[in-house]
């Protein structure tokens, strides 16, 4: 199989293709990544010498790249990750996420129109749907009603798949995952942070008391979820992607203390962010019934990460601001 992924050199984007190569003996891959503040090639160290692999460093805005990529690699599949993610930077500075999230996705739609891609699966996430305060999960069917400038971005990103498949039989396939966590996250989402800053006793910030809660799911437990869509996901579906492990903000930041045997008088409560949405959840029948379900419990997934950033200072020392002990900068 030829897969090319972009945006796989972020979080999720590079767990997924170490993922892949150590699954599938008969895999090639191409990371295609404009190499953001949130991209590194030091997330894909171990695979780089892997004569399957290679990476190009381009915009996913960039049409002329992309169909010239696409048709050297010709790939077999093209998975989505590329995407603007912080929710807070979409707050205070909007236009990126329209373009990469918005416009990204249309330029490679309109690749997938142009050049025939067989396959194109596009990651979107539970937050287009928006705040489920009132309670329920939500269906594939439910909805949208995103909150930030983010998710918003997302939304429509989601909703030109949807229209490509319905307008032009565009063979897409979303994926909405719930909140990921493992190794390799960046240093401004809340568990890295709470475990580098704890690991340095500084404060840890902490949105209006921490009381909104969200589904948390390993990241290679997502990869293998990915993968089933590849393998046995339809056409024109979505497929929301839940851990099925709700938590307060405030019950993971205590998770994380207790493991590293740090105080809770570490926890600081700041001001809430704008717009902060409550609740996400989703129901996961659809993947389910394609035989997906989570392998890593939440405690042995969440020792597992606080292991690796505390054995990998090397990888997260180098994406730490001057003032990121300084400023109380707060997460999604
Ligand atoms: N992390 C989560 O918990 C989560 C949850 C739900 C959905 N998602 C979605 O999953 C995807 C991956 O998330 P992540 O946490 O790995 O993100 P990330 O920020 O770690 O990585 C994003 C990657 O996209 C690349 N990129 C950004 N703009 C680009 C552009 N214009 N052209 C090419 N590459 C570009 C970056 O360099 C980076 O490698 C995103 O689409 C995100 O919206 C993430």
């Amino acid at each position: 199989m030829r897969m090319l992924v972009i945006g796989g050199a972020g979080f999720m984007g590079s767990n997924f293709v170490r993922y892949m190569l150590s699954r599938y003996r008969d895999i090639e891959v191409l990371v295609y990544d404009k190499l953001t503040y949130a991209g590194r090639l030091e997330n894909l160290h171990d695979v780089s010498n892997d004569p399957r692999f290679s990476f190009v460093r381009a915009d996913v805005c960039n049409e002329e790249m992309l169909q010239k990529v696409v048709e050297k690699f010709q790939p077999d599949v093209v998975v989505n990750f590329a995407a603007e993610t912080h929710v807070d930077r979409s707050i205070n500075e909007p236009a990126p996420f329209l373009k990469t999230n918005v416009f990204g996705v249309f330029t490679l739609l309109e690749v997938a129109r142009k050049k025939d891609i067989e396959l194109l699966v596009h990651i979107s996430t539970d937050e287009v749907y928006g705040d489920l305060r009132e309670g329920g999960s939500a269906t594939e069917d439910w909805p949208f009603r995103p909150s930030s400038p983010y998710s918003a971005s997302k939304a429509a990103g989601d909703l030109f798949c949807q229209a490509y498949w319905r307008t032009y039989r565009i063979p897409v396939r979303i994926v909405r995952p719930c909140n990921n966590y493992g190794p390799y996250q960046h240093p401004e989402k809340l568990i890295p942070k709470t475990i580098i800053r704890a690991l340095h006793n500084m404060p840890i910030p902490l949105y209006g008391g921490g009381q909104q809660v969200r589904d948390w799911l390993y990241v290679e437990d997502f990869a293998e979820a990915l993968d089933t869509v590849i393998r046995r996901g339809s056409n024109g579906e979505a497929y929301n992607i839940p851990g099925f492990n709700e938590k307060k903000n405030i019950e993971v930041v205590e998770a994380v203390l207790r493991i590293l045997g740090k105080s809770t008088s570490l926890i600081k409560v700041v001001e809430d962010r704008p717009g902060h949405d409550y609740r996400y959840s989703m129901k996961g029948d659809k993947i389910l019934s394609l035989g997906w379900k989570p392998k890593t419990p939440w405690l042995d997934g969440l020792r597992k990460t606080i292991d690796w950033y505390v054995s990998n200072e090397w990888w997260w020392r180098p994406l730490l601001s001057d003032d990121y002990f300084k400023k109380d900068v707060p997460w999604r």
